[in-house]
């Protein structure tokens, strides 16, 4: 069993956590959830040792094996995919090590000799003769082809980079498993994997997501991280989020009476159990709730970023032109128009490809052949996918954003920082240590100074808590300027586009002017008609 006591995180004057004391049990599947920069990550950097924390202790059971999936996906870019999926599980990588130098020795003598078979045991122990065709059927049930596995990790599409580490993280059934954002640039099919992977898992596992579906699907058990505390949750996210809605309903209604909030809590608890009966743990949850204590639930108090691109630009006719360009392996002969009311979302079966077009569109790359012209009146703006630059920047946030702003005070900066939920001593922290989710909030400010009237976006919404999702949501409904976005945020696609280009697996495209459920029909329709055909 793995406990956490009276644990305690703090950088600078920021306290991400107080005393907190969890203890997480076999069978149970724990979801944290909280705000970007609520400290997630944090958390279970430090549960896996990567960090030590300010006070407090983590003790895992004696022989128990934890492995961890993090929320940099590119950390094993310079791996082979096999070995990549071996490395999953650290000692018998370091048997195997161990094992080769051994034997390669000229020397090799009877103490050697000894070594060697204490080495082979423990080999044996892990299924160390089999761990290489393990790892290829783990690999192959995800989806992953052949033609992939000796491959570099760096040169894979995010989509599948993504099962490589998820098969990692699951190699060998740890005994303890630790997911950071999982499902970020998963695919449906693997989803739904994962889901009954995890569903049908013995052991411990720890998960941080944003994605409220999954969570709901796996979950057992809800970890509510905010202002430094964990309240732990019997139930799934929906549980927590009915919950806390409830409360912070109940507490802006002060005349009520204690006793009619306690009715009323109760009605809801065992409404909500009734409801949570097709889960397979829903005896054990029902009975779980019956014993909560309603002083335990408290009310979360979530903040909303305010994001906003008022472009000063006014837009001619002519936006862009792009005229037969191609990409080899990616894209073949595209061609569009843009108006000057298009907001267009590009979707494709390898993600891959968008990012390739709007890096050569932002002159960060270049087409293979074909053309494009953007409109003598267009101010363009970019905001990549990949912040991994951001990394190695050792500058304040203030001094970061200072040559993007217009005017140059700090607290003109700050009074834009403020508004993306960085006050205080906030906006003096190094860039390099920001969250998964500040660094996405970050690139916002930066545009927000000035934003110009065609905005170009590679899936902003990856790492963004649902606070922040809704008010990018909002700021693209408002905005004037022409958008060209890609996004795995069905509601996004749904709600902000009004046109489509689907870039397909052979590089040929469709583009329509529809919003995205009529396209989905389309080409429901249009897959019905070509099976037909053939
Ligand atoms: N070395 C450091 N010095 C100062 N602040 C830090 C340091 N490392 C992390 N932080 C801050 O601690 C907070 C928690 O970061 P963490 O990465 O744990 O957030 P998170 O909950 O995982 O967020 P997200 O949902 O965006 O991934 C952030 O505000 C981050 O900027
Ligand atoms: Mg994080």
């Amino acid at each position: 069993m793995l406990t956490i006591n009276n644990l305690s995180m703090q950088f600078g004057g920021r306290v991400l956590f107080k005393d907190v004391s969890v203890g997480f049990r076999k069978g149970e599947c724990y979801g944290i959830i909280g705000a970007n920069g609520a400290g997630k990550s944090t958390l279970l950097r430090i549960i896996t040792g990567d960090l030590e924390p300010t006070g407090g202790s983590v003790s895992i059971g004696k022989g128990e094996r934890l492995s961890f999936l993090r929320q940099d996906q590119n950390a094993f870019d310079s791996y082979e995919v096999v070995k990549t999926v071996l490395l999953g599980y650290k000692r018998l990588v370091e048997v195997m090590v161990e094992k080769d130098a051994l034997y390669a020795k000229p020397d090799f003598d009877e103490k050697d000799g000894i070594k060697a078979g204490e080495l082979e045991a423990e080999f044996a122990e892990m299924n160390g003769w089999t761990a290489e065709s393990d790892a290829e059927n783990l690999l192959n049930s995800l989806g992953i082809p052949e033609s992939a596995f000796h491959k570099l990790m760096g040169e894979l599409d995010a989509k599948l980079k993504v099962k490589v580490l998820l098969a990692q993280a699951i190699f060998g059934e740890p005994d303890i498993l630790i997911m950071d954002e999982p499902t970020n640039n998963l695919d449906d099919h693997a989803c739904r994997w994962l889901e009954d992977y995890l569903m049908d898992f013995p052991n411990t596992i720890i998960i941080v997501s944003h994605d409220r579906y999954f969570l709901n699907k796996v979950c057992t058990r809800t970890l509510d991280v905010d202002f430094t505390e964990i309240r732990e949750y019997v139930g799934n996210y929906d549980f927590w989020y009915s919950a806390s809605q409830l409360l912070l309903r109940q507490q802006k209604e002060q005349n009520a009476k204690k006793e009619d909030k306690i009715l009323e809590l109760k009605a809801f608890i065992a409404r909500f159990s009734a409801n949570a009966s097709k889960s397979k743990q829903a005896t054990s949850r029902k009975k779980a709730l019956d014993k909560i204590d309603l002083d335990d639930l408290k009310p979360s108090s979530r903040k909303y970023p305010f994001i906003d691109f008022k472009s000063q630009y006014n837009i001619g006719n002519d936006v862009l032109k792009v005229t037969g360009v191609s990409k080899k392996g990616y894209f073949k002969d595209l061609s569009f128009n843009l108006v000057n009311t298009d907001k267009v979302a590009v979707i494709a079966d390898n993600t891959l490809a968008i990012t390739k077009l709007f890096n050569c569109l932002a002159g960060v790359d270049k087409f293979d052949s074909g053309t494009y012209k953007y409109g003598i009146t267009i101010h363009f703006d970019y905001i990549p996918q990949n912040f991994t630059a951001l990394n190695k920047i050792e500058d304040s946030l203030v001094d970061y954003l200072r040559p993007s702003a217009i005017v140059k005070t700090d607290s003109y900066i700050r009074g834009y920082l403020g508004r993306m939920l960085f006050s205080g001593d906030e906006a003096l922290k190094q860039v390099k240590v920001l969250s998964g989710g500040e660094k996405v909030r970050l690139r916002f400010v930066q545009k927000m100074f000035d934003p110009g009237n065609l905005i170009i976006l590679d899936d902003p919404t990856n790492h963004l808590d649902l606070e922040s999702i809704e008010s990018l949501n909002r700021a693209l409904n408002n905005t004037k300027s022409v958008l060209m976005f890609s996004s795995h945020d069905r509601q996004l696609l749904q709600s902000s586009a009004n046109r489509i280009i689907y870039i397909r697996k052979d590089g040929s495209y469709i583009d329509k002017c529809m919003p995205y459920d009529e396209f989905e029909e389309y080409l429901y329709n249009l897959n019905q008609t070509e099976k037909e055909t053939t």
